[in-house]
């Protein structure tokens, strides 16, 4: 199965840029007008004007609302760090670093955050107990739901499969280093991902590619197999069953039995 297709809309981090460069031809010139009229603006005040300018439009063209203050800092922070003076080799580590860690988040829209050990716990209760089984982490990051899971109930065989290079390097260092030989993790993407060969698929992605995710879980998982999703729910396929968990962000796990 390939990646699901855009709908046409532009990428959000495009749209996000094309606001900010608009924004900023707005505001140069108001700039432009201030100071004819003698009351130009510090740059601190026009770096602000166009991260207000830039929030206001996100806001218009119904960008969902988390954007609206990285829109509105992203000019005033852009302005602060260069008035440090760092060196460009900084700004090319930092951005060799995010590159590594966000990879395909600018295409997949799943960026890597990690669930907490709460969910870990309330996964163990949901495992075949006493009986061999294989479990998926679908972007398994860094590898803790794996590698915890593999301590709990060893029983189980657990796959992970991530498309972020450092994430995927961490996970298999630390399944290397850590002897977690019940665990095995691949570079690649969960698209490409077989999942006829699991009992347990879990994935915690973000809202973007459940729909699709439903469909090839409905295609490929075996019947009386589980598929969990922790904190993204799918659109008019409510789950048999919920776990809320209570940790930091009041995770959610949704759980379908096929
Ligand atoms: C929210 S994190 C979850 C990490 C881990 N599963 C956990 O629960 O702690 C999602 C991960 O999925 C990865 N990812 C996103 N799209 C992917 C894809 N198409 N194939 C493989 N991994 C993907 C991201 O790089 C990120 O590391």
């Amino acid at each position: 199965m390939r990646v699901p297709k855009p709908d046409g809309r532009l990428p959000p981090p495009v749209l996000a840029l094309l606001l900010q460069i608009t924004a900023v031809a707005v505001a140069a010139f108001a700039q432009y007008v201030a100071a004819r009229a003698g009351h130009a603006l510090s740059l601190l005040s026009f770096a602000f004007l166009c991260g207000a300018i830039a929030a206001l439009l996100s806001h218009l063209l119904k960008m969902d609302t988390w954007w609206l203050p990285i829109q509105f800092v992203f000019v005033p922070a852009l302005v602060a760090t260069l008035s440090l003076s760092l060196s460009p080799t900084v700004f090319l580590v930092a951005f060799l670093i995010m590159l590594a860690v966000y990879w395909s988040t600018f295409r997949t829209q799943v960026p890597l955050y990690l669930s907490s050990n709460k969910v870990w716990q309330a996964l163990e209760t949901r495992l075949p107990a006493g009986q061999p089984f294989a479990f998926v982490d679908l972007g398994s990051g860094i590898g803790g739901v794996l590698t915890h899971l593999a301590q709990t109930h060893p029983l189980g065989r657990y796959h992970g499969v991530e498309s972020a290079p450092l994430p995927f390097l961490w996970s298999w260092l630390r399944i290397k280093f850590g002897r977690h030989a019940q665990c095995t993790v691949r570079w690649g993407s969960l698209w490409d991902c077989d999942l006829s060969q699991y009992d347990v698929v879990f994935a915690y992605l973000s809202p973007v590619p459940m729909e699709a995710l439903w469909n090839k879980a409905r295609q490929e998982m075996r019947p009386g197999t589980l598929f969990i999703s922790n904190t993204f729910a799918v659109p008019e396929h409510p789950p048999q069953e919920s776990i809320a968990v209570e940790d930091l962000h009041n995770s959610t796990l949704y759980l379908w039995r096929m």
